[in-house]
């Protein structure tokens, strides 16, 4: 069973700017309820039962937004607005936050969540990865194949060549469904080793933290995540899945918009 997931939302959205001077990423906008809304109810319905959001100084909206208003509720009771009260209602998960105070990467974000998670395989959802599936949710599609394994899955993405170096790149076994997986490089400049990209949803054995625990400046001077996937190759097995579906970075100001365009269409 993967009952718990860690959504990891302290980041600086820097590709966002001036907006996230003040908005998070994850607060954007689609339709009218919040990225991240989205990603929680993903982990919903992936079975999972508790979340730990990891925020920073700067993502007190997010907090406030899966917080109940009591105030909201009894103004629009007492205006008799009693039918709007169904907009407030919160997808139903029990949601733990806790604080990174410095983005000193997304390797040190999930290294926060170790007391959180104990000693149980775990989810992670990246709030900028937004992923429309046809019928299985994202996390789900890997939750699935930890349930046959037992071990850590990555959730693998197509990626054109000249964008690899925009992400963690894996090398592996690509001709089957499931990929094995035999290394990874954060960003490759040159010779990327596939073209599979890493996207943002993931399946961990607790042994992970062993490898987060050591992790050493990579990449960009941040703890990356992927340094720490590489250590847990070298002790156990992890495992690489094509997620099905359409995956928007909401980071990519074009990529943000087709997504509220498409979203906007389904409603
Ligand atoms: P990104 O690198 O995509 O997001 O991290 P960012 O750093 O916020 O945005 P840019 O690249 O500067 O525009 C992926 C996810 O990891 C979180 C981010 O909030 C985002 O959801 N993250 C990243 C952290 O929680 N802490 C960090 O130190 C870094």
């Amino acid at each position: 069973m993967v009952r718990k997931a860690i959504i990891p939302a302290a980041g600086y959205g820097t590709r966002s700017l001036p907006i996230t001077k003040a908005v998070p990423k994850e607060m954007f906008p689609i339709g009218l309820k919040p990225a991240i809304h989205y990603i929680v109810e993903e982990a919903v319905q992936s079975g999972i039962e508790q979340l730990l959001i990891i925020i920073s100084n700067s993502k007190h909206a997010i907090l406030d937004y899966f917080d109940h208003s009591m105030e909201l509720e009894t103004f629009l009771k007492n205006k008799n607005k009693h039918h709007l009260l169904q907009h407030l209602e919160l997808p139903k998960i029990d949601i733990f936050f806790m604080k990174q105070y410095y983005a000193k990467g997304l390797g040190d974000a999930i290294r926060l969540g170790k007391q959180f998670v104990g000693n149980e395989p775990f989810g992670v959802l990246l709030p900028d990865d937004f992923v429309i599936s046809d019928g299985t949710p994202a996390l789900q599609q890997l939750i699935d194949i930890y349930q046959d394994t037992h071990s850590s899955v990555l959730g693998l993405k197509k990626v054109e060549e000249d964008q690899l170096q925009n992400y963690g790149v894996i090398r592996g076994d690509a001709h089957t469904d499931l990929i094995q997986i035999e290394g990874i490089v954060e960003k490759p400049k040159e010779n990327p080793p596939s073209d599979l990209a890493v996207i943002g949803r993931y399946i961990f054995t607790p042994q992970i933290f062993q490898h987060l625990e050591q992790l050493m400046e990579g990449v960009d001077g941040e703890l990356q995540l992927t340094d720490a996937i590489k250590g847990l190759i070298e002790y156990e097995s992890v495992y690489g899945k094509i997620i099905s579906g359409d995956r928007y970075d909401i980071g990519k100001l074009e990529e943000y918009i087709e997504l509220i365009k498409i979203m906007g269409e389904k409603s």
